[in-house]
C-alpha cells in the first residue's frame, strides 16, 4: 500500500508471508538506487514499511516489491496496470476521493442486492482501466474517513475464520476478539485484486470510527462501564487499537511525524541493536494501545497533511473523548488545544477531517443536543435513563451530542472564517462520513470564508430502502421544529452558527472526490451499477455532481449556489420515491391485516 505522500517522498507498507528484507525499486529508472526495510513482527505477522525518498513533485513512477531480493510484487500475471509511486504535485494534492463505511463482503450478485454495489472498488476497476470519471482527472489521494473494517459485524468468511479457532458461542461470539482476527479481518477487507490494485497505486491516509473498534464506541461513560463489564472488552480494545496503528495509522504520518512516534522510535532502536533479525513488536504495540486506551491523553491520533495551499486537519473524533458527564467533550483538553494551533488562516482552504459529521441536519443537530441535555437532567431524573437509552439506540452521539465541544470548534471556525487567525480562506470544509447518507450543509454568513459540510457515507453499507424514506422525512423535515422546541425545552443554547441543507440526501453506497483546483470547488459522489447479465464487473455511475460557486472572500456570501448534475425536477422527484413509498404502504398494510388476523 502506498500511504502517506509528500513532493520527494512515499511510504510503501506491506505485511508480508515471511520475515525478510523488503525492498522498493523502480524499474524505469534503475539508477535512482533500492530503498530497504526489514520487517517487524506483531502476534506472529510481518509487515514493513519502506520511506522512498528522492523523487520528484508531480511524478508517477512504477515500482517493484522485493523480498530478500526476490521480486514478488506486482506478480507476472497481474492484470492490473503496475503499482506506482505518485509524489504530490507541485502544487500539493488538490484532488481528494473520500468516504467512509466499507464493509467487506463478496461481489457476487446475492451480496450485491443486499449490501449494493462496492463504490470503492468500482472506482477502483475504472481507474485501472484508465477511466476518469467526471472529473476528467486522477485523484491525488484516497481519505477513508472511518468504519474501515467492521470488528462487531461479520461476514461469514470472518465468522468461519472466527469458528476455526474458537467457538462461537464463546464470548464475544461472532465478534471479533483478538489480534490474529484483527489481520484476518483486514486480510478480506484490503486483499480484493481491485482493491489492492489501488492501494498499490494511490495514496492514501485513513482515521478509525466507531465499528473499527465497535458500533458507538465511546459514546457515553455508561456504554463505557458496559463494554468494561464484559470479558472480552479490554482484549478487543488493545487488539483493535494495536492493529490499527499497525494497519492503518502508521502510514497516516510523515517521514518527521514517523521519527517522533514512540512506538516507531522503539522499533528502529531494537533493529539498530539486533541488525539481520526480525524485531518481534508483539508485546510493545499491545502495552501501547492499553495505556492508548486507558490513558487517552498519552498518544494523538489526529494528524495534519498539507495540501499545498490548502490545509488538512484529521480529528480522532472517537478515542480522545471525555465522558465524564461534568466535563463530557469529544476531545480532551490536550487534543483540542492541540486542534485550535492546527484551525489558522492564511491557507487557500482549510478541509477539516472528522469521521463524525459536524453539521448534522439541523433537526438531527438539535435532539442530539437536546439528549446530552436530558442525559445531564434536564428533564429531572427519571429522564437520565431514558436520554442515554435514545442516545445509544438512535446513536445520538456526533458533535451535537458533545455540546459544549461543538461551541468551542465553532468558535474557532467563526474566527478562522472571519479573518481573525491569519487571511481568511476561501472555504472551511468539514468531511465526513458515518451516517450511511451523503449531503453538502452550509453555514449561513454575511461574508469570510464559506464554511461547508460534505458527507459520503457509505462506501458499502446502504440503509433499508423503506428507513431511506422515513429518514429522510425526519431528518431533513420535521425534526427541525420538533428538535429546536425539545432542544429549548430542556434550555440548550442555541448553537453559535446557523446552516441550512444545500444538497442531498443521497442514500446510495458511494465514493466523492472533492476537486479544490481554482475558485469554485466541485465535488462528485460516484457509484457502481451493475451492468445487467455482466457479472462482476460493475461501472460507475454519478450520483451527483455538485458545483459551488466560491466568491473572493469580503465579498458578500450569498448563499451557495449548488449546480447539481443530473438536475431531477420535483416530478422526477416523485416519481423516483413513489415506489418506495407506495412499497412501505403496502408493507404496512399487510402486517396490519396479519396482525388482526393472529389477534382473533
Ligand atoms: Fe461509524
Amino acid at each position: 500500500m502506498v500511504r502517506h505522500v509528500d513532493g520527494t517522498s512515499a511510504a510503501v507498507w506491506v505485511e508480508t508471508a515471511r520475515a525478510g528484507e523488503v525492498a522498493v525499486r523502480l524499474p524505469d529508472d534503475a539508477d535512482r538506487g533500492v530503498w530497504r526495510a526489514p520487517t517487524f513482527r506483531v502476534h506472529g505477522h510481518h509487515y514493513a514499511l519502506v520511506e522512498v525518498t528522492g523523487l520528484r513533485p508531480g511524478e508517477r513512477t512504477a515500482y517493484e516489491l522485493l523480498l530478500d531480493g526476490e521480486v514478488v510484487w506486482p506478480r507476472p500475471d497481474d492484470p492490473f496496470p503496475a503499482p506506482a509511486l505518485a509524489a504530490s504535485p507541485p502544487e500539493g494534492p488538490l484532488r481528494l476521493a473520500f468516504g467512509s463505511c466499507r464493509t467487506s463482503v463478496p461481489h457476487d450478485t446475492v451480496h450485491e442486492v443486499t449490501h449494493g454495489v462496492d463504490a470503492l472498488r468500482t472506482y477502483a476497476l475504472a481507474l485501472s482501466a484508465g477511466e476518469r470519471g467526471p472529473l476528467g482527472v486522477v485523484p491525488d489521494l484516497l481519505l477513508l474517513l472511518g468504519d474501515q473494517v467492521y470488528a462487531d459485524s461479520t461476514s461469514s468468511a470472518m465468522q468461519e475464520f472466527i469458528a476455526s479457532r474458537r467457538s462461537l458461542e464463546e464470548e464475544p461470539g461472532e465478534e471479533l476478539a483478538d489480534y490474529e482476527e484483527y489481520a484476518h479481518l483486514y486480510l478480506l477487507a484490503w486483499s480484493e485484486p481491485a482493491l489492492r490494485w489501488l492501494f498499490s497505486w494511490l495514496p492514501s491516509l485513513m482515521i478509525f470510527d466507531d465499528h473499527d473498534i465497535r458500533d458507538d464506541w465511546n459514546t457515553s461513560l455508561a456504554w463505557r462501564h458496559e463494554m468494561e463489564e464484559t470479558s472480552w472488552w479490554h482484549g478487543r480494545v488493545v487488539a483493535g487499537l494495536g492493529s490499527y496503528w499497525v494497519y492503518q495509522h502508521l502510514g497516516n504520518l510523515s517521514m518527521e511525524a514517523r521519527a517522533a512516534d514512540p512506538l516507531w522510535v522503539e522499533l528502529l532502536r531494537r533493529q539498530r541493536e539486533r541488525p539481520g533479525q526480525e524485531v518481534d513488536l508483539t508485546e510493545v504495540v499491545d502495552a501501547f494501545a492499553d495505556r492508548a486506551d486507558r490513558e487517552p491523553l498519552s498518544y494523538r491520533w489526529s494528524y495534519t497533511h498539507p495540501l499545498g495551499r490548502s490545509h488538512l486537519v484529521v480529528i480522532d473524533s472517537r478515542a480522545a473523548r471525555r465522558l465524564e458527564p461534568e466535563s463530557r467533550a469529544m476531545l480532551d483538553e490536550r487534543e483540542m488545544a492541540w486542534l485550535d494551533e492546527q484551525l489558522t488562516g492564511d491557507v487557500d482552504h482549510l478541509v477539516i477531517a472528522t469521521s463524525l459529521p459536524y453539521l448534522l441536519p439541523p433537526g438531527i443537530h438539535h435532539l442530539e443536543a437536546w439528549d446530552e441535555a436530558l442525559v445531564g437532567g434536564a428533564w429531572g431524573a427519571p429522564f437520565r435513563r431514558v436520554g442515554e437509552w435514545l442516545r445509544q439506540e438512535l446513536d445520538l452521539e456526533h458533535w451535537a451530542a458533545f455540546n459544549d465541544s461543538f461551541d468551542k470548534v465553532a468558535a474557532m471556525v467563526n474566527e478562522v472564517a472571519a479573518g481573525r487567525r491569519g487571511a481568511a480562506p476561501a472555504s472551511v470544509i468539514f468531511l465526513s462520513g458515518d451516517v450511511h447518507h451523503s449531503y453538502i450543509n452550509e453555514v449561513v454568513a454575511d461574508g469570510g470564508s464559506r464554511v461547508l459540510q460534505l458527507v459520503c457515507s457509505p462506501i458499502r453499507n446502504p440503509m433499508p430502502v423503506v428507513i431511506r424514506v422515513v429518514f429522510a422525512v425526519i431528518a431533513h423535515g420535521v425534526a427541525r421544529p420538533l428538535g429546536a422546541a425539545l432542544a429549548s425545552s430542556a434550555r440548550v443554547p442555541d448553537p453559535p452558527m446557523r446552516w441550512r441543507g444545500v444538497a442531498g440526501p443521497w442514500f446510495s453506497n458511494n465514493i466523492a472526490v472533492l476537486d479544490l483546483e481554482g475558485d469554485d470547488l466541485r465535488t462528485v459522489w460516484l457509484a457502481g451499477r451493475r451492468v445487467p447479465g455482466v457479472d462482476d464487473e460493475p461501472r460507475l455511475s454519478l450520483v451527483a455532481d455538485v458545483e459551488l460557486n466560491v466568491p473572493p472572500v469580503g465579498v458578500a456570501l450569498r448563499p451557495a449556489v449548488a449546480r447539481v448534475h443530473p438536475q431531477k425536477t420535483p416530478r422526477e422527484r416523485v416519481r423516483a420515491a413513489a415506489p418506495v413509498v407506495l412499497g412501505a404502504a403496502a408493507l404496512a398494510v399487510v402486517g396490519l391485516i396479519w396482525r388482526r388476523r393472529s389477534a382473533r
